[in-house]
């Protein structure tokens, strides 16, 4: 589904991002991980296409198709959307009407909104005034409607408290397609018997790595100094490592 070549990205006249190459398949849910300030959302916002971001080399692969030059409208239509770390308050734009924009189909957005608890934010401008795990629910729920392909997530769990960390968990499988599936068998047996489980693929961003509680992970990725130093291992046992070594070590010992 995503196929990220050589991607050198520059933010601010700076060199990022120095070289990703990435491979996600339909069905996949890659993670991650990385210390503050090494590009990760720079990554997902090239891949997104915003313009603070200026791709210096490589390119960006779709469904097979060369997105790198393509504008951010065009590349959410294919089927790539994103749930911002921090996004901005939209002063004017209430969150009924952001979500009837981006609506991809039929959707209810008001029965939506019930089991994420913003019924009443509806009438709201977006993000004005939301606490930090109000944001997070906020940008599944956009997710949700938009219903994308490619479902980028960054530090979703992040300002959010326990109990809406399992609130965002069940949105983010539901994203995924994934039923809440936690074990590698249960996930196998989906991916054989419903369909529907390949047609979607993840790359979420967590720094704590509390979101691996509640979805299932199936490669996760290291981004280090603008590279990717350790990738397609096992999550839980990457999450482990940098927790017992910090980053920096892990790129090695992983490896
Ligand atoms: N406008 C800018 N000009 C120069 N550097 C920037 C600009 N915006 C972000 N950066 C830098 O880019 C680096 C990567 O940022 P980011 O991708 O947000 O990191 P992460 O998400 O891994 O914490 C950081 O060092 C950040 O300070
Ligand atoms: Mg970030």
């Amino acid at each position: 589904m995503l196929k990220i070549e050589d991607l050198h990205v520059a933010v601010g006249g700076k060199p990022i991002l120095k070289g990703i190459d990435l491979h996600i398949k339909a069905g996949e849910n890659h993670v991650l991980f990385g210390p503050n300030g090494s590009g990760k959302s720079t990554l997902l916002g090239a891949v997104m296409g915003f313009s603070k971001y200026q791709v210096t080399g490589g390119r960006i692969l779709f469904g097979g198709q060369d997105i790198t030059s393509l504008s951010i409208a065009e590349r959410a239509k294919l089927g790539v959307g994103i749930a911002f770390q921090r996004p901005p308050v939209l002063n004017g734009v209430s969150l009924g009407d952001l979500l009837k924009a981006v609506n991809a189909g039929e959707n209810n957005v008001d029965k939506m909104a019930e089991p994420l608890h913003l019924e009443s934010f509806l009438e709201r401008d977006v993000n004005s005034g939301f606490s930090g795990g109000e944001i997070k629910r906020s940008e599944m729920l956009q997710l949700l409607v938009q219903d994308p392909d490619l479902v980028m997530m960054d530090e979703p769990e992040s300002g959010v408290d326990l109990e809406n960390i399992a609130l965002i968990g069940k949105a983010i499988n539901q994203l995924l397609q994934r039923n809440g599936f936690l074990d590698n068998e249960s996930i196998a047996v989906c991916r054989r018997e419903m369909k529907e489980c390949r047609h979607k693929a993840g790359l979420i961003i967590t720094h704590t790595g509390h979101i691996l509680d509640y979805v299932p992970a199936d490669l996760g990725h290291v981004l280090f100094d603008g590279q990717l130093s350790c990738t397609g291992l096992n999550p839980r046992e990457m999450l482990a490592c940098i927790q017992k070594y910090g980053y920096e070590r892990c790129t090695s010992c992983l490896a």
